[in-house]
């Protein structure tokens, strides 16, 4: 076992059995401490079972195992991804500086500034009413076929920015292999004004191609002609001979590469519904923030960068509080699907029971993430975080700012946001439980306290503090 290991395991037994209540009371300057700002988003680190010694040896642990060097090596291009032997680049895509980022020897920004300019080219016809479908009509309808990476990510974007969204388009994004799916989808959408986009890195996958394959098949029942495809449909792959195969004119394909993972690829031609939905400045504000996030991450200390305290906590209470699940709790109805956004980009990356080389770990892995928005969550499962016998770490995320003209509902929103941190931090004693006129019995109106949870908050939520928390988040 690694010296850091050995060391957070004695501290574990150690500090196991503090309460955050007397924490708090011996360290009037916790928040200043463990509290941290990245441009426009705050994170409160202060509601977890850590001292700082507990920071620092998880640091230690950080070093042991090179984070810093496995981040310049993944930032640099080199093929990190051993199985695959692939780069992992999803930062090159948002790389807002354009500095040279290699694979191989190659460039890959002059690339990605292509497949930029073609998005920002094809969603300018669209949003503007220049593209016309077969009949001469504008666009009103963008359906995105895709699953997974090709999905989750544009559908939760789209969503997040819908006060942004323009407002002739209608998105609709069909995932499911169930044909209810796909037929609540079709029901009301007319050829003439509709523009599907298969959105498929591999071009091969089972629910989206049966799904293209019959929504071309509906779509040529009621248009005759297949030139017609041309103005309707259009791609979104790394597999060019199956995009023309499947009878999509590669002129309208929209490319990017095998470093981009599927759950990393929003920031790719990927996101093409995020553009047409809210346009190319507001997809741009959204890679400048993710690339703020990441020059945070790659140039930050360990101590002060926000993603790896994140990372550390989340091995803190996997490995040593044997924490099965970590919560996403948004109390933000525009964030409603960062949890099922959050559930692949976190379990498909973590869910690996061996090593970079084969070998069986020793540790737990990635935990299983759920959640939802936190004011629902507060009326359904919210009583398990409090009082059932789970350590369930939980992240609780909000904007200052009122997202409409309903600020009472924005100042009971924050309100609560606030009192649910504090109240799974400080639980209730016997004699506090009495003190507030609860009637007898008492005692399942106690709770314990002592869960922990971290309070992230954005001024607003818009395209450029999306991408930062996204990126955090990778
Ligand atoms: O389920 C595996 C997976 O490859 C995901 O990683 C990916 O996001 C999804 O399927 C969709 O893949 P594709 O974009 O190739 O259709």
């Amino acid at each position: 076992m690694s010296n850091a290991r050995t060391a957070l395991q004695a501290h574990y037994q150690a500090i196991q059995s503090l309460h955050l209540r007397d924490l708090f009371a011996q360290d009037p300057q916790r928040f200043e401490r463990f509290s941290l700002q990245v441009g426009d988003l705050l994170l409160d680190y202060s509601k977890n079972r850590i001292t700082t010694e507990t920071v620092s040896l998880l640091m230690q642990l950080a070093r042991e195992a090179n984070v810093e060097g496995w981040r310049e090596r993944m930032f640099s291009g080199l093929k990190i991804n051993n199985t695959e032997h692939r780069a992992v680049l999803h930062t090159a895509l948002r790389n807002r500086a354009n500095t040279p980022v290699r694979v191989d020897g190659d460039d890959v920004m002059p690339g990605v500034n292509d497949v930029l300019d073609k998005m920002a080219a094809f969603a300018e016809k669209v949003r503007s009413g220049s593209w016309l479908g077969y009949t001469g009509k504008s666009i009103t309808d963008i359906v995105n076929i895709g699953i997974g990476g090709s999905d989750l990510g544009p559908q939760m974007v789209c969503q997040a920015l819908s006060a942004y969204r323009h407002p002739r388009l209608r998105m609709h994004f069909m995932s499911n292999i169930d044909g209810a799916h796909v037929v609540e989808i079709l029901r009301d959408l007319n050829p003439e004004t509709t523009l599907f986009i298969v959105a498929s890195k591999t071009f091969t996958t089972q629910e989206t191609m049966t799904n293209a394959n019959y929504v071309r098949q509906w779509f040529l029942q009621r248009v005759q002609d297949p030139a017609h495809i041309a103005k309707h449909f259009v791609a979104v792959s790394t597999n060019t001979q199956g995009v023309s195969a499947f009878g999509i004119d590669t002129a309208n394909m929209f490319e990017f590469w095998d470093w981009v993972g599927g759950r990393y690829s929003l920031w790719s031609a990927i996101g093409l519904p995020i553009v047409l939905s809210v346009g190319m400045d507001n997809f741009i504000a959204l890679l400048s923030g993710a690339f703020e996030m990441d020059l945070h991450f790659r140039q930050a200390p360990l101590e002060s960068n926000m993603p790896v305290i994140l990372a550390l906590l989340g091995i803190w209470y996997n490995n040593y509080f044997g924490a099965e699940s970590q919560v996403i709790l948004p109390y933000d109805h525009y964030l409603r699907s960062l949890p099922m956004y959050l559930q692949q980009a976190d379990m498909e990356s973590n869910g690996k029971s061996v090593d970079r080389d084969g070998n069986p770990v020793t540790q737990s892995t990635g935990p299983i993430i759920w959640g939802s928005t936190g004011i629902n969550g507060q009326h359904a499962f919210y009583q398990l975080l409090h009082q059932g016998t789970k350590l369930i770490p939980a992240d609780f995320i909000i904007t200052r700012q009122a997202p409409t003209e309903l600020r009472e509902h924005h100042d009971i929103l924050m309100s609560n946001f606030l009192a649910q941190t504090e109240a799974l931090m400080w639980g209730r004693t016997l004699e506090e439980t009495k003190a507030s006129g609860a009637t007898e019995p008492l005692n399942p109106k106690v709770f314990a306290g002592n869960h922990p949870s971290n309070a992230m908050m954005l001024d607003e939520l818009t395209p450029q503090s999306l991408g930062m928390l996204i990126a955090l988040y990778e």
